[in-house]
């Protein structure tokens, strides 16, 4: 969860000019709720936020309370937020609109709390990096606490996060920096990482709207972590132009994958039959892959087996340049014998392509080819 973010640690010269929030700046923010375990806290953050101030809250509880913590930031507002976020009773985090600083500190020391977190969501945040910082921690060893962050959440979603250099340093020698790293070396040294990170729990993903596009994110995520139980990956406006492999062996990597949300990239071809399932179960359920609005105009030419292995895909191609041509009727016989078996994605018959010749749009059901 967090090496294939690389690129996400922060500096060490950020302001640290704490404002502290006291007790009962919590107390008044996280009311009792109903069920009398679980406090609800609500911060508008319009200067700055500690967690480590939240965390010293928290630790004062009594031990059987839950806690969530929802953070809404004005455009001043910085959330201090150390990486992996654990806090006594902490369940659910949501932060949106923050800049967040302190994502990692200096000081990689266990935190001796267990895994609690079930929910993480990080929207529309600017995270700042320090550069030279990342480099250095993923030059030395992380323990798994780090690596893995919290192996408990079932909810994961990075909707929009953006990064901001912090460094001081001119950009030749970030250049130069970066020179002398070596992802090789870097992912050499993680063959030889002693666990794997389990998300037993996690069935959902969104990391959307990122402007990192580091090619190596997916193999990172994948090479020393499980993600047995994924069903929802959302993974949209990301501005990619091709699948990665990761997710064209998706059986092998998310073998429960229900849904994959591709939208709004600019992929303009497409491959899921990749590595086979490692499970021999065969499942009525479909993967359903969202590639709409992408620049998909070829079809491949083995989409009949979309629907004949062991989980049947489902491709949307709404909104992709296709031509009506020899291969948009190839993906029409597709969609027919799909739509016998799932007629609940009956709109994918209403998907067009464009008829030079006639000047105009025709749609799915409607088109026909006798020179194929
Ligand atoms: C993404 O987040 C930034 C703030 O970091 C915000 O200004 C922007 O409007 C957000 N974009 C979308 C599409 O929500
Ligand atoms: C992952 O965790 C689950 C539940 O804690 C456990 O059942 C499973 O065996 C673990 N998988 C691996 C590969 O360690
Ligand atoms: C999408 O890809 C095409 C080439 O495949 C390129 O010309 C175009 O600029 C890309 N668009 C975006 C938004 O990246
Ligand atoms: C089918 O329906 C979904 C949501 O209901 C919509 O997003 C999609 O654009 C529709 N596709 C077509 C081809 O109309």
């Amino acid at each position: 969860m967090l090496r294939h973010l690389f690129g996400i640690l922060v500096g060490i010269d950020l302001i640290l000019t704490v404002t502290c929030q006291s007790r009962s700046f919590f107390d008044m923010n996280c009311p009792q709720n109903k069920a009398a375990n679980f406090r609800k806290c609500e911060v508008f953050v319009d200067s700055r936020l500690d967690f480590i101030d939240f965390k010293q809250w928290t630790s004062e509880l009594e031990t059987a309370v839950t806690v969530s913590l929802d953070v809404t930031c004005s455009s001043k507002g910085v959330f201090f937020l150390p990486w992996p976020m654990k806090a006594r009773g902490l369940i659910k985090l949501n932060v949106k609109g923050c800049v967040l600083e302190g994502f990692f500190q200096d000081s990689l020391t266990p935190t001796n709390l267990k895994d609690e977190l079930q929910e993480l969501s990080l929207e529309n945040c600017v995270i700042a990096v320090n550069m030279k910082r990342v480099i250095d921690l993923f030059n030395t060893p992380l323990t798994q606490e780090i690596d893995c962050g919290q192996q408990t959440v079932q909810r994961s979603v990075w909707h929009n996060i953006s990064y901001m250099f912090t460094n001081k340093m001119d950009d030749i020698a970030i250049d130069e920096y970066l020179r002398k790293f070596s992802f090789d070396q870097f992912f050499n040294r993680l063959r030889h990482i002693k666990y794997r990170c389990n998300y037993s729990n996690l069935k959902y993903i969104d990391d959307s709207i990122s402007r990192s596009r580091g090619k190596n994110r997916f193999l990172l995520m994948t090479a020393y972590s499980d993600f047995p139980k994924l069903n929802t990956f959302r993974w949209t406006d990301n501005g990619y132009r091709s699948v990665p492999q990761e997710l064209i062996d998706w059986r092998k990597y998310f073998p429960q994958l229900k849904l994959l949300d591709l939208s709004y990239n600019n992929i303009s071809k497409f491959n899921f039959l990749g590595a086979p399932s490692t499970e021999m179960v065969s499942k009525s359920d479909p993967l359903v892959v969202d590639l709409s609005q992408n620049s998909v105009a070829e079809i491949p030419v083995d989409m009949p087996d979309y629907l004949t292995g062991s989980v049947p895909i489902i491709v949307d191609l709404t909104g992709n340049p296709l031509r009506c041509d020899c291969n948009f009727l190839r993906y029409k016989k597709y969609v027919m014998n799909a739509l016998k078996r799932f007629e609940k994605y009956e709109n994918l018959s209403e998907i067009t392509c464009y008829s030079a010749i006639m000047h105009r749009k025709i749609q799915l059901v409607n088109y026909r080819n006798n020179n194929c």
